[in-house]
């Protein structure tokens, strides 16, 4: 494969499916990975990129996932969210494992197999955290633990892989408007909805563009971090 490429995890809906069109756009040969693969297929199709499944809490999919992807200069560890908005008092134990595996371990496990693939191409490795990342919530302790994980993380990506010439940008979103809210809250639509109706939000394009920019720019530059929120969201 002569093309440069990059893999979005999570390119299936929302900020992954904004960020592979936003990069095909910009001419790199997109590789969609999640667990929806017609939704995959559908997109992948549309950007003249390719669909492959992966679940990235299943260590047998991601070894599969990786056998299949000869190059890659670019990763998007975008696959994530949230379980759930309770407090620690009635924590739900599956919500918070959920959590952390997808997140968290997807991430790492993503990463670790495409390291060797990374490292040939002096490549870059773009983490979606959130602000829930950076700050603390109620109700949020499971899904902000895990995304101070994948803050972590990113820290310790960039220290390691600089040798290698492989770049770790982490960005942040604040609230954007996209099936989030629908799996946090198990597919009640209304309780969803809540979230954003009434509010500014950002949405997928919003941060697609700054996966394109920070992905575009010479390999000298490293953009460690980016929060990026609504106007009227200011992070406290
Ligand atoms: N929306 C927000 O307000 C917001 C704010 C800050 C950060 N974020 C983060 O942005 C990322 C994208 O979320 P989104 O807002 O675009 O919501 P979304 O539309 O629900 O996207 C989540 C993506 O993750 C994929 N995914 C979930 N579990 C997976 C697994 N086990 N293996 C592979 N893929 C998996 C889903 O694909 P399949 O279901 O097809 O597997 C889907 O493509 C997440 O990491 C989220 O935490 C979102």
């Amino acid at each position: 494969m002569s093309e440069k490429t990059a893999v979005v995890t999570g390119g299936s809906s929302g900020i992954g499916e904004a960020a592979a069109r936003a990069l095909a756009a910009d001419g790199w040969h997109v590789i969609v990975a999640a667990r929806r693969l017609e939704n995959l297929q559908r997109i992948a199709e549309e950007i003249g990129g390719t669909a492959i499944r992966l679940d990235v809490t299943d260590d047998d999919s991601v070894a599969e996932f990786a056998a299949q992807v000869p190059r890659c200069d670019l990763l998007v560890n975008n696959a994530g969210g949230a379980k759930g908005l309770d407090p620690i008092a009635e924590a739900d134990v599956a919500d918070w494992q959920w959590m952390y595996d997808t997140n968290v371990m997807g991430t790492m496990r993503v990463t670790k197999a495409l390291l060797p693939r990374l490292t040939e191409a002096h490549g870059h490795v773009v983490n979606i955290s959130s602000i829930a990342g950076l700050r603390s919530y109620r109700g949020g302790a499971g899904y902000n633990a895990a995304k101070h994980g994948v803050h972590s993380l990113s820290h310790v990506m960039r220290m390691e892989f600089v040798d290698a010439g492989v770049r770790v940008t982490e960005i942040n979103p604040g609230r954007v408007q996209t099936d989030f809210s629908l799996v946090r809250f198990k597919g009640d639509a209304e309780r969803a909805n809540a979230v954003y109706d009434g509010h500014q939000n950002l949405v997928a394009d919003d941060i697609a563009e700054t996966i394109r920019w920070v992905a575009g720019l010479p390999s000298h530059v490293n953009i460690d971090q980016v929060v990026v929120t609504p106007q009227e969201q200011v992070i406290w």
